[in-house]
């Protein structure tokens, strides 16, 4: 290979990727196009997709639902996945930015985990390819659980009762932590809601909706074109799509929330200049590193939102009135704000010229894409055991 090749070579191949995910992204274009068509539909017209290599069982989710609220699955043993997916705010958390790691705040909106695990992939922008690659990193990442492996394996093994439903679900000698990971992941498929009004109306029951729904249904098919992005029974196609989100402020005003906000630029293999540069989140940029994904993220599911104030990925709307608001506008904040990437966005937000009926109609269906709230007990969890008596570390140091 000459000289000048194995120089580009690495270039070639990242261009190589680069052209493989632009098909892939330019595929779900074209499927939202044609899918314009698709129709809202039940939930329970989809089947949960379940790994081959996690199949369920009823011993695994309730280990499961044990480490999903387990704090000693993180760095100090304070925080557990249920602390920022917390039932009691919608399996989230109700703020812009989601809590931190203690001593730090996220950058991005805690996402619910009810129906989280029929996505294809994790994530406001995807970076996770499942739930079983997605708790990992939510457990390990700086900001989020901040773990080590070896430290959590190594709790779990001094919990006798973790000693004994790993070996009993996974034939695991000792707690391995990748199938913590797995359990996990397994217990998260249960959290599904498959009953809301919405999906009675469109399986026949046409008292589900209230005359007011009914008519905001009509906008969201019409007027709005919230369907031609937020469609079928998970109302999104999962395509990636910048909608105009402009920045949270306090990226400029909070001094954590900016350390958060630089930390993730480097951690996310940002540029030089865009390390120093950015000042919104770059979205599905930073994993294609392609200049017409930055501001896009993927569209999320508009069901359980009712209880996941705020919106959008960085909780930049507090009400699904302003949701409605900035789509009305076009794709603007009431100060006018927009994303900083204006170049990259979606040609379908355009303002709408929606009245105030047709808005208020169209907030009165969103609700519908919510049953009753989820709600769950904490389970008790279970206690560490020393691996050695006293009496015996004693007689080792004879
Ligand atoms: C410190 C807060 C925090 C902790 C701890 C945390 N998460 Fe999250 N979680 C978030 C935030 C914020 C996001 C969105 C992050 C992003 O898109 O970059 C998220 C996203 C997710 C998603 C993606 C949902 C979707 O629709 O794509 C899942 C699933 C999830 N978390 C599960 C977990 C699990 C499992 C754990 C424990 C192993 C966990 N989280 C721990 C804050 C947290
Ligand atoms: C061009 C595609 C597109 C269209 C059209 C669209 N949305 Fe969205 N929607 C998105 C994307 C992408 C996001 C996430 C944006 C972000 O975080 O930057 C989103 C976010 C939302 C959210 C917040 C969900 C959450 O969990 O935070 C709501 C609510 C919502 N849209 C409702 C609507 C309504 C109502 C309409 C019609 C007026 C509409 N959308 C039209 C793509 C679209």
């Amino acid at each position: 290979m000459s000289k000048l090749k194995r120089k580009f070579l690495p270039s070639l191949i990242a261009a190589a990727v680069a052209t493989s995910v632009i098909a892939g992204i330019t595929m779900t274009r074209v499927q939202a196009a044609d899918s314009i068509l698709q129709p809202l539909a039940p939930l329970d017209s989809i089947e949960m997709p379940i790994p081959s290599d996690n199949k369920y069982s009823e011993a695994k989710v309730v280990l499961g639902k044990l480490l999903f609220f387990d704090p000693r699955l993180g760095g100090d043993a304070s925080i557990s996945c249920g602390s920022c997916h917390d039932p009691e705010q919608g399996w989230a958390w109700a703020e812009d930015f989601s809590r931190g790691y203690p001593g730090t705040v996220h950058w991005r909106n805690s996402q619910t985990i009810i129906n989280s695990q029929y996505m294809g992939r994790q994530f406001w922008a995807g970076a996770a390819a499942s739930g079983e690659k997605q708790a990992p990193s939510a457990a390990k990442g700086g900001v989020a659980g901040n773990g080590e492996n070896d430290i959590m394996e190594a709790r779990l093994a001094l919990i006798p009762e973790y000693v004994k439903a790993f070996n009993e679900v996974f034939g695991d000698e000792w707690p391995l932590i990748d199938n913590a990971w797995k359990a996990i992941a397994a217990y998260e498929r249960t959290l599904v809601q498959t009953d809301t009004p919405l999906d009675k109306y469109l399986k026949g029951d046409k008292a589900a909706l209230s005359e007011e729904q009914v008519r905001g249904k009509a906008v969201f098919e019409g007027k709005g074109g919230c369907i031609s992005c937020h469609y079928g029974p998970l109302t999104t196609g999962e395509e990636y799509v910048n909608v105009g989100v402009p920045p949270n402020k306090r990226w400029e005003e909070d001094g954590l929330a900016q350390i958060t906000f630089r930390f993730e630029q480097y951690a996310k293999g940002q540029t030089e200049e865009g390390y120093r540069k950015a000042k919104s989140d770059w979205g599905l940029y930073y994993r294609t590193k392609n200049k017409w994904d930055k501001g896009k993220f993927r569209v999320p599911s508009l069901r359980y939102s009712k209880y996941t104030a705020p919106y959008m990925h960085n909780g930049v709307f507090f009400t699904l009135e302003e949701v409605v608001d900035f789509y009305n506008a076009g794709g603007k904040d009431e100060e006018g704000r927009t994303t900083l990437f204006p170049e990259n966005m979606d040609a379908r937000i355009k303002p709408l010229g929606l009245s105030d009926d047709e808005k208020s109609d169209l907030v009165a269906f969103l609700d519908a894409f919510s049953g009753e709230e989820i709600l769950t007990e904490r389970p008790k969890l279970p206690e560490y055991k020393a691996l050695f008596t006293k009496a015996e570390l004693e007689e080792v140091k004879k």
